[in-house]
């Protein structure tokens, strides 16, 4: 039986008794996990402690503001904000198709981590936010096993830092308690699973700077009524998607051509199967509505009503 209070003592006795005086670093995606173990290593060894955080452009609304605005004001951690904004957006141009997009992030993310960690040449120990259920899927049983298929935080093998894995015998969920105890804010530690290739797989084909702003836009308008109509913990993500097409409408009496955004709500245990959420009409309405007036660029909203399988929960 887990119970949080000791979990925290001694994984900060654990943490402190690993690193000694030496250095860490830690990739802060701004999830929970990434967030909870920088909090952790953080209580362990304070400013031994530095957290990157790579910028990559894909992420949802206001969430790189929140990442500085946590952990670097709130927490006062050392923080490091990388903006490789355009260099993510100028790898991404031309490419349509969803695998190539998902490889040309994780490469190119490992490349940027790799540049800037090399700037911090004397730290020895690497923080991961490594779960248990992370350590069974990738089969290997061992604690040294680096996350490498799904997140953003997937690192390179080669590289030289010992891992520090304080999580890796823990669930999502008591990840979440953990989180709350340390005092980190609701919305980070109630964040919705957010795939480490970020928007780039909610922009359907070619991902420009135009079609990001749509599903930025479009997805915090989604998020903030949800949240206002008391769904957002009972549904597991939801979020718009950019179809790579227009239709027409009429916006007063004149003619519109352009693009229809997509809705995307399920229902899950753990994402391996899902259930489209059965959102109340008027919610709909709303949000539908909302997006129409509020982003430009598009004349249409349409509901997913598919649930995983035969779907996926993303559309890429
Ligand atoms: P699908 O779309 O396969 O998604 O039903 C299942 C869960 O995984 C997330 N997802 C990803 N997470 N990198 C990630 O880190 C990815 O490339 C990726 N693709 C999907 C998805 O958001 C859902 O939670």
């Amino acid at each position: 039986d887990w119970s949080m209070g000791t979990f925290i003592e001694d994984s900060v006795r654990a943490i402190r008794e690993q690193v000694g005086d030496k250095k860490v670093l830690c990739a802060l995606s701004g999830g929970v996990d990434s967030s909870v173990v920088a909090a952790l290593i953080h209580k362990a060894v304070g400013d031994q402690l530095t957290c990157m955080f790579v910028d990559h452009g894909l992420l949802r609304k206001g969430e790189a503001e929140s990442v500085v605005e946590t952990f670097g004001k709130n927490f006062k951690m050392n923080l490091v904000k990388i903006d490789a904004r355009e260099r993510f957006l100028s790898k991404l141009a031309g490419v349509s198709d969803p695998e190539q997009k998902r490889k040309i992030i994780g490469v190119e993310f490992i490349r940027v981590f790799e540049e800037e960690s090399a700037k911090f040449g004397d730290h020895e120990f690497l923080g991961q936010g490594t779960l248990y259920t992370d350590i069974i899927e990738s089969g290997t049983a061992t604690a040294h096993t680096i996350k490498s298929h799904h997140n953003v935080g997937g690192l390179p093998e080669d590289m030289k830092m010992q891992l520090v894995e304080p999580l890796n015998t823990l669930f999502k969920d008591e990840v979440r308690k953990v989180g709350e105890e340390l005092g980190l804010p609701a919305d980070i530690v109630w964040r919705q699973p957010f795939p480490g290739p970020g928007l780039a797989i909610r922009v359907i084909g070619e991902v420009t700077e135009a079609k990001l702003e749509i599903v930025r836009e479009s997805d915090a308008i989604l998020r903030e009524e949800i949240k206002k109509a008391g769904l957002d913990r009972e549904i597991w993500q939801y979020f718009t998607a950019l179809p790579d097409f227009k239709s027409v409408g009429v916006m007063g009496d004149v003619r519109t051509y352009a693009y229809t955004v997509g809705i995307r709500a399920v229902t899950s245990i753990d994402g391996m199967t899902a259930d489209w959420a059965r959102i109340p009409y008027d919610v709909l309405e709303k949000i539908s509505t909302r997006i129409v007036n509020e982003v430009d660029g598009v004349n249409r909203v349409v509901y997913d009503v598919t649930s995983k399988p035969p779907s996926t929960i993303e559309w890429e």
